[in-house]
């Protein structure tokens, strides 16, 4: 207050001040002034989709950015190589969790989706989502009923079970609703998570559900979630062979015995060109956006690097603290899902290290390319399932520019159970 009284006395200063405050005027109107308009305008603009002029460099970060190009050509390459090797496509939801892409799946030819969750199974139909399939079994009265009432409202849905006394509660329940359930068989395929013993067992099973008058016996599935990840095309192939094959005996034991089995689902990311002709239908996920672990498993040609789809999805952080050579604090830590299995794009001398829940650290030989404060650092996730459920959306970005973006779906609380 003070020091305006004085400027008001002292024309000379004030000329001095007022030249300052111009300049600072100026530059406010300029470069900053414009960021930080945009980035409280970020949200309302989210919602017109109006991306003029918003590049990375505009985003709150820690977020989700997906490279537009990269993303295609997963979402093709994907679509052509099940085409070609005549597997219908069902992908797996529960990596992405987006509405959008399980839409653009669909104008690829996918035949639905595949859900882990009844939350998920209810988003996705409710947002109409065709031949949603649900992989694990609705156990329990809440979540028999709600599949029974998603079944009545969308006809296309199917649940997989694995237990008689399952099948016995859900006909009951589909009964009471007067409505039909499609079922298709889980049968173990090396995970103890879930799996009926295949052969006899599974058979009775499924000649139970097609027994049943308010349950319709679709076929079969088996995911083998040790195949996908095994290392080298050739050991990949032997153990989802191996995985699978007590699936394949019962589909024939099924046939033998007048029990057409039209579905056979299962297959991931990493045995996508192994499972044609075996299979009937891929659930694979990650292999739109891709991980660090995934990465590894080696390709068909025999390359150590898993290069048959691209990484397209990077956590976009900002270095926040530089006091130390050769070290950086970024502004994504533990809740952001940050592993020191990371890698940063484009420096893969680039070590990540956890520091707390909301730091992360960056460590590189000082002296060779320094990061500098206020600096975006692009990360390859880890553990895709985690990291996507913990953002709101996915930026689209060609380049540099923002030209869309997905929301996330049934992310925590209620929506996600
Ligand atoms: C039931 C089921 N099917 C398929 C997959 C394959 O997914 P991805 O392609 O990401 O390995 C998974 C992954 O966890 C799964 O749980």
């Amino acid at each position: 207050m003070r020091a305006c009284g004085y400027l008001r006395q002292n024309g000379k200063i004030e000329r001095k001040m007022n030249t300052r405050r111009a300049f600072f005027i100026n530059t406010l109107t300029s470069a900053s002034a414009l960021a930080a308009a945009k980035a409280s305008n970020i949200e309302s603009r989210i919602g017109k989709k109006d991306w003029r002029g918003i590049t990375r460099e505009d985003l709150p970060t820690p977020c989700m950015i997906l490279d537009a190009d990269l993303f295609e050509k997963n979402l093709n390459h994907m679509a052509a190589t099940c085409k070609q090797s005549g597997l219908n496509f069902r992908g797996h939801v529960k990596i992405h969790k987006s509405v959008d892409i399980a839409k653009r799946q669909a104008a690829l030819g996918a035949i639905g989706v595949t859900v882990a969750t009844e939350a998920e199974a209810e988003l996705m139909s409710g947002a109409g989502v065709k031949g949603v399939l649900l992989t694990r079994q609705p156990a329990g009265k809440e979540k028999t009923m709600r599949m029974v009432a998603l079944a009545k409202r969308d006809p296309t849905f199917i649940t997989i079970l694995d237990d008689q006394w399952m099948a016995d509660q859900l006909d009951e329940a589909a009964a009471a609703a007067k409505t039909k359930v499609n079922v298709v068989v889980d049968i173990f395929a090396g995970l103890q998570r879930a799996g009926i013993e295949p052969g006899p067992k599974a058979l009775a099973l499924a000649q139970r559900i097609s027994g049943k008058k308010n349950l319709n016996f679709k076929g079969l599935m088996a995911y083998s979630g040790i195949a996908s990840h095994t290392k080298g095309w050739e050991a990949r192939k032997a153990q989802s062979m191996k995985d699978i094959g007590g699936m394949l005996e019962t589909a024939d034991l099924c046939k033998k015995a007048g029990l057409p089995v039209e579905i056979r689902s299962g297959g991931s990311t990493g045995t996508y060109n192994i499972d044609g002709g075996h299979l009937t239908e891929l659930q694979a996920g990650s292999y739109m956006f891709m991980d660090t672990g995934y990465i590894k498993i080696g390709s068909k040609a025999g390359n150590a690097i898993y290069d048959d789809f691209a990484q397209s999805l990077t956590i976009l952080t900002t270095i926040i603290v530089r006091q130390h050579g050769g070290v950086a604090t970024i502004d994504a830590g533990l809740k952001a899902m940050l592993k020191p299995t990371d890698t940063v794009k484009g420096r893969p001398d680039v070590v990540v290290e956890n520091q707390g829940a909301e730091y992360g650290i960056l460590k590189w030989k000082a002296g060779d390319r320094d990061y500098k404060l206020g600096d975006k650092v692009e990360l390859y996730t880890t553990h895709l399932d985690m990291t996507t459920n913990v953002y709101d959306r996915y930026y689209l970005a060609k380049g540099d520019q923002i030209i869309d973006a997905y929301p996330v779906m049934g992310r925590a609380g209620a929506a996600q159970r």
